[in-house]
C-alpha cells in the first residue's frame, strides 16, 4: 500500500460528508416556506394561513385586538419581500408613503412564498417571564 492512500481516502470521505451537509442545509420540507424576520431570525413555516399566526406560532406575537379580522390595525409590520400586493381591506390603514415602504397588516398577508418581514425589535426576542412555579 502506498503511504498516501489513507490520506486520499480521508480527503474523499471528508469531501463527500461536507457536500451532503451543504445540500441538506439548503433543503426544506415540502409545503414550507422560509420567513426571514428583521434579518436575524429565519423561520420555516407551513404555507397557507396568515402571517400574523405564522409569526405567533414561532413566538413573535404582534399585537391584536380584533383576533386577525383586519379591523384593529394593531398588527402592522413591514413585508419587504414575498407579501404580494396590499389588499383593499388594508389600504385605509396606511398612507401612500407607508404602502410604498411595504407596511402591511400581518393578519391580511397570506403566507404563500418565502418572505422577508420587519417587526418591532422588542417582539423578536421577547423577554423571558420570570416564573414563580
Ligand atoms: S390583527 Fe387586527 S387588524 Fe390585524
Amino acid at each position: 500500500m502506498v503511504w498516501w492512500y489513507p490520506v486520499l481516502v480521508l480527503v474523499v470521505v471528508a469531501t463527500v460528508v461536507l457536500t451532503v451537509r451543504a445540500i441538506r442545509g439548503k433543503q426544506r420540507h415540502p409545503g414550507y416556506v422560509r420567513i426571514r424576520v428583521n434579518g436575524e431570525r429565519v423561520l420555516d413555516v407551513p404555507t397557507g394561513g396568515a402571517l400574523l399566526h405564522a409569526l405567533a406560532r414561532e413566538g413573535i406575537s404582534l399585537p391584536t385586538t380584533c383576533g386577525g379580522t383586519g379591523s384593529c390595525a394593531w398588527c402592522k409590520c413591514k413585508v419587504t419581500r414575498g407579501g404580494g400586493r396590499i389588499t383593499d381591506q388594508e389600504q385605509p390603514y396606511f398612507s401612500r408613503t407607508q404602502v410604498e415602504d411595504h407596511w402591511r397588516l400581518a393578519c391580511q398577508v397570506e403566507v404563500l412564498r418565502d418572505m422577508e418581514v420587519e417587526v418591532p425589535a422588542g417582539l423578536l426576542h421577547p423577554k423571558q417571564r420570570s416564573g414563580t412555579a
